[in-house]
């Protein structure tokens, strides 16, 4: 079991990860957080899916029962998948938190995968102007990203992630038994992440996933452990620096710009991991032409890509215009430019770099589908 703590102005939080540390949960539900004073017996709301809720959400309740004032906390089940972030499932969320009569001392505990966590999140962070909550994430994805750092967000038909508030969790519970049940699919898009914290952090990382590949693709416990504690500690130390991402923060979006645009144009059907992975291919593209980034360095990120079973392609044609059209209405832009996260080396990314849109759409071809 490892716990380490995002070091903020004003208040931090514990990251708790490891087989069976849910039972964290008990004394996070009462304890203070952030100007919210400790709440005695707060009334709590889980916030997940239906198909975590059948998996996970018997142990989760056994937990919370005790610190629950009423015997039993109010649970809000929405469909799985990225449609269930947006305004009108938000919106129906706040209708039972307010027949449920839940206060402002109370506390919502997400548990789910990323789309649970970002709109729990919100919710938390806008319900009586932000309450308390407490992030678990039951997906490899949001165990390693989205779960530690407040970013909350919800979809709009425009794009992906355009409404949001930052809004840090209580604290963040990833009991690693919850990722056991995850498809081979899902965990591996998690490791797109993964491989993006290595490229923005350094050689070391990048050698370590070289190394164990074949045992994180196995889930062995202790790898698994270490995975998600080393990704959490990279995010962590990003985030006590520039928590509202006023600049060093852009770089966790490394993939991300082009990974988004794709994850949108394809109405959802790859999985977010899977997009960062294509986005990562195509900013690695990027970076060797106006970055100074070395091809082999390149190389070393899209061969590992590909080892660890993510796509490296398109799975069909989609318009590079469209793409890049895309990317124009990501939070990145500014002054209507499309900016990227690129990488001078392995460790050494900068963000807000300018692209031409025909750079973009020509540097698109090398995720290309058929090749
Ligand atoms: N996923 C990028 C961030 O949290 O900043």
């Amino acid at each position: 079991m490892k716990t380490l703590n995002v070091e903020l102005t004003g208040g931090g939080y514990r990251v708790h990860i490891g087989a069976g540390v849910r039972g964290a949960l008990s004394s996070l539900a009462t304890a203070p957080h952030r100007g919210f004073p400790p709440a005695d017996k707060p009334r709590i709301t889980v916030i997940t899916d239906k198909t975590v809720a059948d998996l996970h959400l018997r142990a989760v309740l056994d937990i919370l029962q005790s610190a629950d004032d009423s015997s039993r906390p109010l649970v809000l089940t929405v469909d799985p998948g990225e449609a269930s972030k947006t305004l009108e499932v938000a919106g129906s969320l706040y209708q039972a938190l307010a027949q449920g009569g839940i206060e402002r001392s109370d506390l919502i505990v997400t548990l789910g995968g990323g789309v649970v966590g970002d709109l729990g999140g919100f919710v938390a962070a806008t319900w009586h102007r932000g309450i308390r909550f407490i992030q678990v994430p039951t997906t490899l994805e949001a165990a390693i990203d989205a779960a530690v750092g407040g970013k909350t967000a919800l979809n709009l038909p425009a794009g992906k992630n355009l409404v949001g508030v930052f809004h840090q969790p209580a604290g963040v519970v990833i009991d690693t038994d919850f990722l056991n049940t995850l498809p081979q699919r899902d965990f591996v898009a998690g490791l797109a992440e993964s491989v993006k914290h290595a490229a923005i952090d350094g050689e070391t990382f990048l050698d370590w996933h070289e190394q164990q590949a074949q045992s994180i693709l196995a889930r062995e416990p202790a790898v698994l452990e270490e995975l998600i504690a080393w990704n959490c500690r990279i995010k962590a130390a990003v985030v006590a620096q520039d928590e509202r991402e006023h600049g060093l923060r852009a770089v966790l979006n490394y993939g991300h710009t082009v990974g988004h645009a794709i994850e949108h144009l394809l109405g959802y059907e790859l999985r977010h991991g899977e997009c960062v992975g294509l986005g990562m291919i195509v900013a690695g593209e990027l970076s060797c032409r106006q970055a100074g980034l070395a091809r082999a360095s390149a190389g070393r990120i899209n061969s590992l890509v590909a080892r660890l079973g993510l796509p490296t392609r398109l799975p069909r044609r989609v318009d590079g215009a469209g793409i890049a059209a895309t990317c124009r209405l990501d939070k990145k832009t500014r002054a209507g430019e499309v900016r990227f996260v690129l990488l001078e080396g392995i460790g050494r990314a900068r963000p807000g770099c300018s692209v031409r849109e025909t750079d973009l759409v020509d540097a698109l071809a090398v995720i290309a589908p058929g090749r």
